[in-house]
């Protein structure tokens, strides 16, 4: 063996130690930064391929430029918050980057660096990076547009009941992992249906991790200035700046309701009335009925016609609503939440096997009765 063999053969071990230790440790605290820099160097030694190779994280304009054709308007493929973003095909590989209204700080660099490096099926990575001229950011791109788009866009086929609770489990997933894995713990602040993507196989991507932070350099950690969208915003953020991971529980409540109802976050209660409301306020004005069913019933998305079992709607309403409450201390925790919905995803899973397969001889076949 020869002594790189033996380095590489060493690091590797070192790296496979942190993660499992890491692991292991996440049940009673969280693993610094670092630690998952080591996890995610032992990933790229093993998928060593395009631009998910570690020391590409710094892209220059010209070579965007071109992946973009000049950013041309055919190439865009939307505009939010922060910038506008461009389909781009960057070293042979898909890409979707971000051309910042907004320069970085050298702060801020430095955390970017640390965030090419987090990976987690659930959350959209983060590729790299440009600061010449303007500021880009270079994520990897996803296939199948964002979660707004599926629910509230009739050019999209509706999607079916377990698909929702997986997409909810999916988001779950990547929010607790940031929540749960990063010191300090990151907040993302701006959870909504349109920072859920969505892959070519329905997996749900959070996506802008980590881009809050830009806005918050230079201000007091705690209470700061306010980022995120309007009707996903938790009241004692919205009024007081305060920020919680709590704030990101409350905002993944409100695209719960939106998974159930296929509605907008802010819903227009009459169309001759240019009166809007919250999605949490109509949720709330039905379950506080004395018997509340028959106008859940009406809530949920029309677009599932009956095709949804009403036990499982309950459950992930109770959910929503114990994420929306007013008191930030009552509302459960992400890593909470990601074990409720694995329970409701199992048993929605098997209701949809079910009601897939009409054909009893099949249903013989699959369960093995
Ligand atoms: N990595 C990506 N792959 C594919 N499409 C993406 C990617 N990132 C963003 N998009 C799409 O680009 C559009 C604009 O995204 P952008 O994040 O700028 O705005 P937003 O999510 O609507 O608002 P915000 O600025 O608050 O995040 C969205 O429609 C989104 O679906
Ligand atoms: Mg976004």
């Amino acid at each position: 063996m020869s002594i790189a063999a033996v380095a590489g053969a060493s690091i590797l071990a070192f790296c496979l130690y942190v993660g499992v230790y890491g692991r292991k440790k996440k049940k009673e605290e969280v693993v610094e930064i670092s630690t998952l820099l080591a996890i995610s160097q032992h990933q790229y030694v093993q998928h060593r391929h395009g631009i998910t190779m570690d020391k590409s994280v710094e892209f220059s304009y010209e070579e965007l430029a071109k992946a973009t054709d000049d950013f041309s308007l055919d190439n865009k493929i939307g505009q939010g918050g922060f910038g506008s973003v461009y389909y781009s095909e960057l070293r042979g590989e898909k890409a979707a980057i971000k051309k910042m209204d907004m320069q970085a700080s050298e702060e801020f660099i430095s955390e970017l660096k640390v965030l090419t490096n987090v990976h987690h099926l659930n959350l959209v990575r983060l590729l790299g990076y440009c600061v010449e001229g303007s500021f880009f950011l270079v994520y990897e791109y996803i296939e199948n547009g964002n979660l707004s788009q599926h629910l509230h866009s009739s050019g999209r086929d509706p999607l079916p009941w377990s698909t929702r609770v997986k997409i909810a489990l999916d988001s779950a997933r990547g929010i607790e992992y940031i929540h749960e894995n990063t010191v300090p713990v990151y907040i993302h602040r701006d959870i909504k249906s349109a920072n859920i993507l969505i892959d070519k196989n329905f997996q749900g991507k959070v996506a802008d991790f980590g881009l809050t932070k830009l806005t918050e350099y230079g201000s007091a950690s705690l209470y700061t200035r306010l980022v995120g969208t309007f009707g996903y915003m938790a009241p004692e953020y919205a009024q007081h700046g305060k920020i919680s991971p709590k704030i990101d529980v409350y905002a993944f409540g409100v695209v719960l309701y939106e998974l159930i109802s296929g509605k907008e976050a802010i819903v227009n209660t009459d169309e001759y009335v240019p009166e809007s409301m919250g999605l949490i306020a109509l949720f709330e004005d039905v379950l506080s009925q004395p018997d509340p069913e028959e106008d859940l019933h009406k809530l949920v998305d029309p677009r599932l016609g009956d095709d949804y079992p009403f036990d499982s709607v309950q459950k992930l309403v109770q959910l929503a609503k114990a994420c929306t409450q007013e008191n930030p201390q009552l509302r459960p925790s992400m890593r909470s939440i990601v074990v409720a919905l694995m329970s409701l995803s199992s048993s929605t899973e098997d209701w949809d096997f079910g009601s897939s397969y009409e054909n009893p001889a099949v249903v013989h076949l699959m369960t093995g009765r």
